[in-house]
């Protein structure tokens, strides 16, 4: 059986990826390149639609990739790649943006939301045509299947009309892929406000565990973790929501039951809990943050991987859009 063909990016917005982001969809990505043709890139275009200093896109361009390998996405098993290595994306998402219609992009509800909170003023048509892109990222890897969270999936429609559009209309070039909504395998919460989904727009980081937190952060963001009066180590969503995310935490790193936890901390307080799930949390995400700074200090060994991903993605990119230019009747040069 041939493998599937999997595609997903994720922007570099940020220093450090989060818990979140980690048990949500990152540990995800890990487990389906094993089985899969698997391509990841760091959608670095994408994040020209939200103003950043230069220097620091650079920087967490290259921080994400380097945490993609660090949490054990492996560009032996997979194609990791920086989407701008990749000219394609840029020339076939105006292919696929003259096929899309004004109302059709309008309805996006990301970018309504997005341009709403903007406003006017700092609302670039880069946000409007940016799923546009993102059908451009899939549609040119003839991805199977993309994993991705809930709010991708009105993206991965639009990727799915455009790319049946154009094969009613031209001829057939696109296969048509699949949201694979990812399930998380836990949804994590805000230590600080355990009934909100621990994001990294949250107004205060002290209830958001970043991957490339110090140990000692970590631990003191566990200690220091909102719970309830009571004593008991319980999972009850709604009357211990606290106790309830750290006991989520502790079960998907240790590998432990919920319910073998709770019998390992009857009789003992809620202090011990925290101390030990800040410790279990410190031990897996140690290794990633120094994995994280090895491959920073040796950037011309990370820009070598980034390379030869960017160099297998870019040969099945080409031939995609030489196939889509043909059927659209643009001239081949010579
Ligand atoms: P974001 O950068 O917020 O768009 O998140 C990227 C992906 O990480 C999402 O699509 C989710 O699958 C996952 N994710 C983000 N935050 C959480 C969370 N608190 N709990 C579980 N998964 C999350
Ligand atoms: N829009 C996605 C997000 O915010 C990121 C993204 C860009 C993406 N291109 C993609 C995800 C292609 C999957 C496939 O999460």
């Amino acid at each position: 059986m041939s493998k599937k063909r999997v595609l997903s990016g994720i922007q570099p917005t940020h220093d450090s990826f989060h818990l979140g982001n980690y048990l949500g969809a990152l540990k995800q990505w890990v487990a389906l390149q094993k089985d899969n043709d698997a391509f990841y890139c760091v959608v670095d275009l994408h994040a020209l639609t939200v103003e950043t200093d230069p220097k620091l896109l650079e920087r967490r361009t290259l921080l994400s990739a380097a945490q993609l390998i660090a949490i054990g996405v492996d560009p032996k098993q997979c194609t990791l790649f920086i989407q701008s290595h990749v000219p394609a994306h840029n020339q076939l998402a105006w292919v696929l943006e003259c096929l899309t219609g004004f109302g059709e992009a309008g309805r996006m509800t990301q970018f309504k939301d997005k341009s709403q909170k903007g406003g006017n003023d700092r609302t670039n048509v880069g946000l409007f045509t940016y799923p546009i892109l993102q059908a451009a990222d899939i549609l040119l890897y003839q991805a199977d299947f993309v994993p991705v969270g809930e709010d991708q999936r009105q993206h991965i429609e639009l990727t799915r009309d455009l790319g049946q559009r154009f094969n009613s209309k031209y001829k057939e070039v696109f296969n048509i892929p699949q949201a694979q909504i990812i399930k998380s395998l836990a949804k994590i919460n805000d230590l600080q406000d355990p009934t909100a989904k621990m994001s990294k727009s949250a107004n205060s980081m002290s209830g958001v565990i970043e991957l490339l937190d110090l140990p000692e952060v970590t631990i003191k963001k566990f200690k220091s973790s909102v719970t309830d009066t009571g004593k008991e180590v319980k999972y009850d969503e709604k009357e211990k929501a606290g106790i309830s995310n750290l006991l989520t935490i502790h079960s998907a790193f240790s590998g432990k039951s919920i319910k073998d936890i709770e019998s390992e901390f009857a009789g003992k307080g809620y202090g011990d809990f925290k101390t030990q799930v800040g410790e279990i949390v410190v031990a897996a995400l140690d290794p990633i943050r120094k994995r994280t700074e090895e491959l920073m200090g040796d950037q011309s060994e990370l820009l070598r991987i980034l390379k030869s991903g960017a160099d297998k993605a870019n040969e099945v990119a080409s031939k995609t859009l030489a196939d889509a230019y043909a059927a659209l009747g643009l001239i081949k040069n010579g």
